[in-house]
């Protein structure tokens, strides 16, 4: 891993998108440790909405961001597998189209088209970093157990579309650094229903896996750009 060498220093904006459990541990984490950044905290709840489903919230964001110092860091925790009406399906018989949907319109198009809307105000020349949360469960090299068939996949799409994105950013932007980073099983609303196998070492407060996503974030340049990380630091296969 190469040192970005301005991370601690960092000046601007930094933008936290999604406000559950790791979303608000990461804005608490950012506040503490770099309180010289300008924080743009949104979500479905914020003032201005970002619903990342909605195309309006997604075009203000650019103009929200016209009026703030440069965007340096851009950190996407929005993520969705179940509500009070659909969960991750354990068997084909369970897989809807309306399910799938749901799981890829969050998981997967929501980061893409963040990055699209954001793209003009990270055209700086400094260095910046856009990284979203995606989940092991993404990686299909690391798929043993199957199961949640729509929260993987779109997850295992986010990965797609962010790889590609860096591609493209390592030509037109080439001072932004993409990343993929899993948080590791984490206690918050998300998880709530599917950890009870999970000994207590291996559960992770909210607090704990922000202060892990950013050492990890810390440590990523530009030559970086497009890998798929754990919260350890470690590469997680595609
Ligand atoms: N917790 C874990 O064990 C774990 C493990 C691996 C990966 N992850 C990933 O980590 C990320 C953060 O998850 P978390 O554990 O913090 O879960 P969480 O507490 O449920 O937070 C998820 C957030 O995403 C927001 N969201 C959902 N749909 C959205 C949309 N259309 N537009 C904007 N925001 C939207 C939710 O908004 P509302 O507050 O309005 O509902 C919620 O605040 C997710 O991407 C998740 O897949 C989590």
């Amino acid at each position: 891993m190469s040192t970005a060498p301005s991370w601690e220093s960092l000046q601007g904006t930094a933008l936290v998108v999604g406000q559950g459990g790791i979303g608000t541990a990461l804005v608490e984490a950012l506040r503490q440790r770099q309180p010289q950044l300008e924080l743009l905290w949104l979500g479905r709840r914020s003032t201005p909405r970002l619903d990342l489903t909605c195309d309006t919230d997604l075009d203000q964001l650019g103009e929200v961001l016209r009026g703030k110092p440069p965007l340096r860091l851009v950190l996407n925790t929005a993520g969705w597998l179940h509500d009070g009406q659909r969960g991750p399906e354990k068997r084909l018989s369970r897989v809807e189209r309306a399910g799938l949907e749901q799981a890829f319109s969050i998981n997967a198009y929501g980061a893409i088209l963040l990055a699209r809307a954001v793209e003009s105000a990270l055209g700086h020349g400094q260095s910046a970093w856009f990284a979203s949360l995606s989940a092991r469960v993404g990686s299909i090299g690391d798929n043993r157990l199957g199961g949640w068939y729509g929260y993987r996949a779109a997850k295992a799409a986010q990965n797609q579309l962010l790889r590609t994105l860096a591609v493209e950013w390592q030509r037109r932007l080439p001072s932004v650094c993409v990343t993929l980073l899993h948080p590791g099983t984490t206690a918050t609303a998300l998880s709530e229903p599917f950890r009870r196998g999970v000994p207590p070492e291996k559960l992770f407060s909210a607090e704990r896996a922000a202060g892990h996503l950013l050492d990890v974030l810390a440590t990523q340049g530009s030559d970086d750009s497009g890998r798929f990380l754990a919260w350890d630091g470690s590469t997680i296969p595609w």
